[in-house]
C-alpha cells in the first residue's frame, strides 16, 4: 500500500499524498489505500481535517483505463467518494497539477479545493462518448452553475487554474503545498465546518440552462453523450442529489457499452496509432524545425503558412508577384484580426502570429529554411520548376515538402538531386483549420525526414497520417470512388436530394453532392476533362452541371438551387429533368433505389477502395483510414469512420455485399482480396 499513497500529519491536519506513478490513475489498488488512510484519519482524535494531494504533475489522470477491460473491484470511485462525503472531518483537496475525468470528481467529493498554479482541471470523457459518472455533473453545476458547467463537459478540454478560480471553483490559488498547508491549517485552528459540494445550492435556474444547452444540442445532431450530459447538469436543478447521481452513473455505465461510445475509443486510440510508422521508431533522429518556407500564396499555401505561425514557427512566404505577395499577406492579416475580434486570440497573439510571416518574391530568401512547402499550382511541369530551383537554393537537409492532392510525388522528387529530402504534406482546406494531415512518403523518402514530418505535424496540432503514392493518396482515392457511386446510383434512378440525405441522416456532415457544390463543379469538372474519360464514366450529369454554368453555391446553383445566397440548397425541377435525360440517353431504365441500397453502396465502395489501400501498403492500418475520413471529410467520430463500421457490420456480410455488387454492377466492384480473405471469403 505505502507505494500508492503517503500519509504525515502535520499539526491537526492528516495529509493523503496519492504517489502512483505515473499518473494517479485511481485503479482499485490507490483507491483502496486512500480509503483505508482515510478511515485511519477519521479514527484519530488528534486530527481535525484531512488533505487530499497528488505528486509530480498529477493530482489524479483519473480512471485505470486498463480496468475498463479486466472490470472494476470496490470500492468503486463513487464508494471513496461517498466515504469521503458521509466522514465526520472536513476533508480539502489540494490539486496540485492534472486533475482529470475521476481525478477531478475526487476532489469535487472534498469539502474544499485548493489549486497550485501548475493545476489543470478537465471532464475529458465527451472525447470517449461519455459523460461523468462519479458525481462531476452534479457536483460542478453546484460550483459554477449549469451553463458553465456545461461548457466544460461538452468541450473536454483543460482549463487551468486562474480560470477555476475565476469561476468559483476553488478558495484559492496557492504557490506551493506548504503555502496551501499553512492556509489550511489556520483555517483548522479556527474551526474549519463541513461543507460538502453536495449540499449547496445550483446557481441559476434550469431555463438559463436550457438556452445555454440549445446550441450545443444542435450542433450535436442527437448525439447520445451530449443529449446525456445536457440532461444530467438539467438534473441538478430539477432532481434531488441522490436520485441524480444513481441516474448519472447507470447512464455513464449504459454509454460505456454503446456503439457511439466504442466508435469514439476507437477513433481516439487510431489516432495515436497513427503517429507510428512500423520501419521508423519513436527514437528516429528528428531534422530540426526553426524556421520554415511557403511557396505559394494562394489558399492552400496561406492557411500552411498560418499553421506554421500559429505554432510559433517563422515563416518566408514566396509568390511570383509582389502583388500576389501582398495579397496573400493580407488575407492572412484579415483571417488573424478576425480571430482577435471573436476573443479567439489575444491582441498580442495576433500581431505576434502575423509577423512571424514575411513574403518575398525570392527564392534566395529560403536559403535558411529547414523545411519547405511547396502549395503552386496543381501541374507537374510546374512543381517540377519549382523543386529543381529549390534543389539550387536551399541547405542541405531542408526538408522539400510538396502539397499536391493528385500528382506523383516520386517525379516531383526526381526533379531533385536529393530525392530523400523530398515529402508530400497533403493539408485539407481550409488548412488552417482541418485536423487531418497526410504525410506521403515517396519511394526515396527518408526515415528522418518521414519522422521529422509526423512530429511536425502534431507540433502544428494536426493529425498526421503516413500514406504512400498513389493516385489520391487514401483520402481523396476512397472519396472520388465514394462519390463516383453516388453518382451512378443517380443515373439508376435516385436523386442527388435523397442521396445527400441518407448520408446525412447516418451522420457525415454532409452529402457528395452538397460537397460538390460546395467546393464548386468546375474544379472536378477540369480534373476530368484533363484526365480523359475513365470507366465507368457516371459524371455526365455533373458536367452538364458545369458546363451550363451550374457550379454551385458561388453561381447560386449547382446540384441544388441557393435562392438568395443561402447556404442550404433545395431541389431543382430542372436538374431532375436533366437526370432523367441522362438516364434516358445511356438506356437506363430508372428504378426505385432504396435508402439502404444507397447507404450500403456508398459505404461499401469507401470500404473496398480502403481494404485495396491496405493491401497495395499504401496505408499503414485500415484504422488509419478511419483517422483520415473522421478528420479530413466530415465522417461523424460517433461512427468511427468507414472501417470500423464495416467491422461492426462483419466483413463477412460486406464482402458478400461487394461480391454481389461485383457480379450484377460492373468491374468497379471487384472485391479487394484483403477484403475477401478478412471476410473469410473464397477468391471469386
Ligand atoms: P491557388 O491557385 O489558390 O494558389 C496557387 C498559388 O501559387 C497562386 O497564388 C500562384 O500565384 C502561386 N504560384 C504559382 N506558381 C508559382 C511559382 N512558380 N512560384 C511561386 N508561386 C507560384 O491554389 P491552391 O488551391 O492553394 O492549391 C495549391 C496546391 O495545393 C495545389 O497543388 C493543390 O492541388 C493543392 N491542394 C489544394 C487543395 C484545395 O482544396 N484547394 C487541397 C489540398 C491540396
Amino acid at each position: 500500500m505505502d507505494t500508492l499513497v503517503d500519509t504525515e500529519i502535520r499539526g491537526r491536519v492528516g495529509v493523503i499524498r496519492m504517489t502512483r506513478g505515473p499518473v494517479n490513475a485511481l485503479g482499485h489498488g490507490l483507491r483502496s489505500a486512500i480509503a483505508e488512510a482515510h478511515r485511519a484519519f477519521e479514527a484519530d482524535p488528534d486530527i481535525t481535517v484531512t488533505v487530499l494531494t497528488g505528486h509530480g504533475k498529477f493530482f489524479s489522470a483519473g480512471a485505470d483505463i486498463t480496468e475498463f477491460d479486466t472490470g472494476r473491484k470496490p470500492p468503486l470511485l463513487t464508494d471513496l467518494i461517498a466515504q469521503l462525503e458521509n466522514g465526520s472531518k472536513p476533508i480539502v483537496a489540494v490539486v496540485n497539477g492534472i486533475a482529470y475525468g475521476g481525478g477531478l470528481e475526487l476532489a469535487l467529493g472534498c469539502d474544499y479545493l485548493y489549486l497550485l498554479p501548475e493545476a489543470q482541471l478537465a471532464f475529458p470523457e465527451i472525447k470517449l462518448g461519455n459523460i461523468p459518472g462519479a458525481g462531476g455533473t452534479q457536483k460542478l453545476p453546484r460550483l459554477i452553475g449549469g451553463p458553465k458547467a456545461l461548457d466544460i463537459i461538452l468541450s473536454g478540454k483543460p482549463f487551468g487554474a486562474d480560470a477555476a478560480l475565476k469561476d468559483g471553483l476553488a478558495e484559492a490559488i496557492c504557490n506551493d503545498f506548504e503555502a496551501a498547508l499553512t492556509q489550511i491549517q489556520t483555517r483548522a485552528a479556527e474551526g474549519l465546518p463541513r461543507n460538502r459540494v453536495r449540499d449547496r445550492a445550483v446557481p441559476g435556474t434550469a431555463d438559463a440552462l436550457d438556452k445555454a444547452a440549445a446550441p450545443h444540442l444542435r450542433r450535436a445532431r442527437g448525439a447520445l453523450a451530449t443529449t446525456a450530459a445536457v440532461e444530467a447538469v438539467r438534473k441538478a436543478y430539477t432532481t434531488p442529489i441522490d436520485g441524480a447521481l444513481a441516474w448519472e452513473r447507470d447512464t455513464f455505465t449504459r454509454l460505456n457499452t454503446s456503439s457511439e461510445a466504442r466508435a469514439q475509443r476507437h477513433v481516439f486510440f487510431a489516432e495515436r496509432e497513427a503517429r507510428k510508422v512500423a520501419d521508423v521508431p519513436s527514437d528516429t533522429p528528428q531534422r530540426p524545425i526553426e524556421s520554415a518556407g511557403v511557396i505559394g500564396a494562394g489558399t492552400m499555401g496561406a492557411g500552411i503558412a498560418m499553421c506554421l505561425a500559429d505554432a510559433g514557427i517563422p515563416v518566408t512566404l514566396i509568390e511570383q508577384e509582389q502583388d500576389r505577395v501582398e495579397a496573400g499577406l493580407n488575407r492572412i492579416r484579415q483571417i488573424y484580426e478576425a480571430a482577435r475580434d471573436k476573443g479567439r486570440i489575444s491582441e498580442d497573439e495576433a500581431e505576434a502570429r502575423i509577423e512571424r510571416i514575411s513574403g518575398s518574391v525570392s527564392f534566395e530568401d529560403l536559403r535558411t529554411a529547414d523545411i519547405v512547402i511547396e502549395a503552386v499550382f496543381e501541374a507537374m511541369d510546374v512543381k517540377r520548376d519549382v523543386f529543381a530551383r529549390l534543389d539550387a537554393t536551399c541547405k542541405p537537409g531542408a526538408i522539400l515538402a510538396t502539397n499536391t492532392s493528385t500528382l506523383d510525388v516520386n517525379r516531383i522528387a526526381e526533379a531533385t538531386a536529393r530525392p530523400h529530402d523530398v515529402i508530400g504534406l497533403h493539408f485539407f482546406s481550409p488548412a488552417h483549420i482541418m485536423k487531418l494531415l497526410e504525410v506521403v512518403r515517396a519511394d526515396k523518402t527518408a526515415k528522418d525526414v518521414i519522422a521529422t514530418s509526423m512530429a511536425l505535424g502534431q507540433r502544428i496540432g494536426k493529425i498526421p497520417v503516413l500514406v504512400g503514392v498513389c493516385d489520391g493518396f487514401a483520402g481523396n482515392r476512397m472519396f472520388i470512388n465514394f462519390n463516383r457511386e453516388a453518382q451512378i446510383l443517380i443515373e439508376e434512378g435516385a436523386l442527388p436530394w435523397q442521396i445527400d440525405k441518407v448520408l446525412t441522416d447516418w451522420g457525415l456532415a454532409m452529402g457528395p453532392l452538397a460537397v460538390m457544390d460546395l467546393a464548386g463543379l468546375d474544379v472536378g469538372y477540369r480534373i476530368r476533362k484533363a484526365r480523359g474519360p475513365q470507366s465507368p464514366y457516371p459524371f455526365t450529369t455533373a458536367d452538364r452541371l458545369a458546363e451550363a454554368g451550374r457550379l454551385g453555391q458561388k453561381t447560386g446553383r449547382g446540384w441544388y438551387l441557393y435562392p438568395d445566397d443561402a447556404r442550404r440548397g433545395v431541389p431543382d425541377p430542372e436538374v431532375e429533368a436533366l437526370i432523367h435525360e441522362v438516364s434516358r440517353e445511356k438506356g437506363i431504365t430508372r428504378r426505385d433505389v432504396s435508402d439502404d441500397e444507397i447507404l450500403h453502396r456508398c459505404l461499401w465502395q469507401l470500404v473496398n477502395t480502403g481494404f485495396q489501400i491496405v493491401e497495395e501498403g499504401i496505408a499503414q492500418r485500415a484504422s488509419d483510414l478511419d483517422v483520415i475520413f473522421v478528420n479530413g471529410y466530415g465522417f461523424p467520430k460517433t461512427r468511427g469512420g468507414p472501417m470500423l463500421y464495416a467491422e461492426e457490420t462483419g466483413l463477412e456480410q460486406v464482402a458478400a455485399d461487394v461480391m454481389r455488387y461485383h457480379r450484377d454492377i460492373g468491374e468497379h466492384w471487384k472485391p479487394s482480396a484483403l477484403l475477401l480473405e478478412r471476410g473469410k471469403m473464397a477468391t471469386a
